[in-house]
């Protein structure tokens, strides 16, 4: 439409954290050129209180930060559409196996049905969306199918509906995290028989995703983070967090490099870390119908910054565990944020890249 442009034409990707808000925007180079890069990157602070545990404790205030925001990224209010991550601890995503009924009218009850066994939140209460895996046409009646279900509580998905647009923005798609991680990290088109598992180490929290098939298999939080260690140092040195910040991106997870007092608090970190997900790859491979060892375990989020927690992992879990390469799926020579930057962003930039890859492509359902 050349006289009223639909604004949802311009799709931004949006993280709403904690302590940040960030907005990311992807788009192809020219005609010679088309290749994915990055076009837009801006984020906000955020103080105490306005969003707690995923939840817009000041509405209004978050709109009012939403808003200048947009200013920061276009120079100028703007209305656009966005796609954005709900709160990874509130949602979940799981491959389950479900009773194939005799007729296709059945599916979304029996899928609905299965779900609730798995999920620790009344189904009405939530918004559940589904897609089978694989060939589920071939499965016979009555034989288990297997389906990736995605949910999030309506109250949460509906307050930010409502915060979006007092800030003029216009939700396009709600996420899971977990997914918008995935098309960041894991190339588009990469060999469908690679397992892999994803640590996203964050600010106040962390998570670790199975993915494999072609498909997330499940997610699991992780209680501990970026910001959890900052506080261990600070208490242990007995200095402010500005100070204990400094500290930890200095030393990273090194043992040699600052001395016994870090290394006491980092040891039993990585342990506590590599514990958990040990545990998660066993609970995969003993527990899922096409469960097996995963082969490779990719680090993201802001806390895989930090100097050799990547080869620390990898002796602890004995399993390769590298950096991922956020920049996977774009054109680098035209993306070019500090690595620091694009690890803190993999959620963001998987956001982003929802509408460009998507373009003329439907989802399957039965
Ligand atoms: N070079 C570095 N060394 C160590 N830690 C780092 C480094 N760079 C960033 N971090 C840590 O990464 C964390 C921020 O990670 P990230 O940006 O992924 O969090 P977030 O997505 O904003 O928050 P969350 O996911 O917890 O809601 C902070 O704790 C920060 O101290
Ligand atoms: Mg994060």
């Amino acid at each position: 439409m050349i006289f009223f442009p639909d604004p949802t034409t311009r799709t931004v990707g949006l993280v709403i954290n904690e302590h940040v808000f960030r907005l990311m925007e992807v788009r192809r180079g020219p005609f010679y050129h088309r290749k994915l890069r990055l076009q837009r990157y801006a984020e906000t602070r955020i103080p105490d209180g306005i969003v707690v545990a995923g939840v817009f404790k000041k509405p209004d205030e978050a709109a009012a930060r939403l808003k200048s925001l947009l200013k920061k990224a276009f120079g100028r209010m703007k209305t656009c559409g966005v796609v954005v991550s709900l709160p990874e601890t509130r949602t979940f995503i799981k491959v389950i196996n479900v009773t194939k009924p005799a007729t296709l009218e059945e599916v979304p009850a029996a899928v609905s049905a299965e779900a609730s066994l798995h999920i620790p939140v009344p189904i009405q209460d939530l918004y559940l969306d589904w897609q089978p895996v694989g060939d589920a046409k071939a499965v016979p009646v009555g034989k288990p199918m297997s389906v990736a279900i995605a949910a999030a509580p309506k109250e949460i998905v509906d307050s930010y509906a409502a915060t979006l647009e007092m800030a003029g923005l216009i939700p396009v798609a709600f996420e899971i995290e977990a997914q918008s991680i995935v098309r960041c990290v894991i190339p588009i088109h990469d060999d469908p028989a690679k397992s892999y598992g994803i640590i996203d180490f964050g600010a106040t929290r962390s998570s670790f995703i199975v993915y494999d098939h072609g498909t997330i298999q499940f997610t699991v939080s992780i209680p501990l983070s970026g910001d959890m260690l900052t506080e261990r140092i600070g208490a242990a040195l007995n200095v402010s967090p500005e100070e204990a910040e400094r500290t930890k991106r200095q030393c990273g997870v090194d043992a040699h490099k600052c001395g016994t007092q870090i290394w006491e608090i980092m040891q039993p970190f990585l342990a506590e870390i590599s514990e958990r997900i040990q545990n998660a790859m066993e609970f995969y491979r003993d527990h899922f119908t096409n469960g097996r060892a995963l082969d490779e375990l990719l680090l993201c989020g802001g806390g895989a910054n930090m100097a050799r927690m990547d080869e620390l992992l990898t002796e602890l879990l004995k399993i390769n565990v590298r950096k991922a390469d956020p920049q996977v799926n774009l054109d680098a020579k035209h993306s070019n944020l500090p690595v620091e930057v694009m690890l803190s962003s993999t959620t963001a930039v998987g956001l982003a890249l929802r509408q460009p890859l998507s373009k003329g492509k439907s989802q399957k359902k039965l």
